[in-house]
């Protein structure tokens, strides 16, 4: 198994870290500010680190900052560290604008994407998509009355996404193929959808899930 380095330590790259670790993979988790993951690397046993340290250390690496941040967490962390690497993106592309009537307000076009701005920035990383229509208390073996949860996933390097496809699956999740990263024109705003039942309802612990006949 690779090693995973997570590049982003808010509640997304803990959670992940924390999953990674328990499905038996080596992980360190990144901060530009190390030192403020002390009590979690002291509770989790999970090594932290820069971002730099942490992107030339995994095999595998997963993007988990701020969307609007997310161009210049890949510059810091060193970009010929991602270089032939699968990094799994659970980016989104919110802006900063509070939400209205429960709608968050993405700062891509529907006919645009962070996830090709990533790719097409960074053209040697095997950038896919995952994990970010969902929040980060589901992320990890999500358990749900009504089945197994769907995971939409794309990216453009087939090798890449096969092995986010086989994490997924090792995670609890239906892992759901939609092609290459231009789909992340779609995949992204379904965060904005994700997020209107939190907002209206403070209900937070919901999935996506397809049915097919
Ligand atoms: N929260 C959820 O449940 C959830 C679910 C799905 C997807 N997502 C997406 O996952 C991503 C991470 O979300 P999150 O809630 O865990 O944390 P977050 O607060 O969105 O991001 C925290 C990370 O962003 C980094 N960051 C902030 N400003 C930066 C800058 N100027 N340059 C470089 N890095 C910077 C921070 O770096 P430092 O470590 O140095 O502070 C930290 O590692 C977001 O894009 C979010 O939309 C979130």
């Amino acid at each position: 198994m690779n090693s995973i380095g997570i590049i982003g330590s808010g509640t997304v790259g803990q959670t992940l870290a924390q999953g990674f670790k328990k499905h038996g993979y080596q992980v360190r988790i990144g901060s530009r500010t190390p030192a403020k993951l002390a009590a979690f690397a002291a509770s989790s046993g999970i090594t932290a680190g820069t971002f730099a340290e942490v992107a030339a250390w995994g095999q595998t690496l997963v993007l988990t900052v701020t969307g609007t941040k997310a161009l210049e967490a890949v510059r810091l962390a060193e970009p010929a560290s991602f270089r032939g690497k699968t990094v799994i993106d659970t980016t989104n592309p919110l802006s900063d604008a509070p939400p209205v009537d429960g709608v968050l307000e993405l700062f891509t076009g529907p006919n645009s994407s962070l996830l090709e701005q990533l790719q097409a920035a960074f053209p040697d990383a095997h950038f896919v998509k995952a994990f970010n229509s969902v929040g980060n208390t589901r992320m990890v073996n999500p358990s749900f009355a009504g089945g197994r949860p769907t995971m939409f996933y794309c990216g453009n390097d087939d090798g890449a996404k096969a092995e986010v496809a086989s994490i997924l699956e090792q995670f609890g999740w239906e892992a759901l193929d939609l092609g290459s990263a231009r789909a992340a024109r779609a995949i992204e705003p379904l965060c904005q959808l994700w997020c209107i039942p939190g907002f209206r309802q403070n209900h937070w612990t919901h999935a996506f899930r397809v049915l097919w006949d």
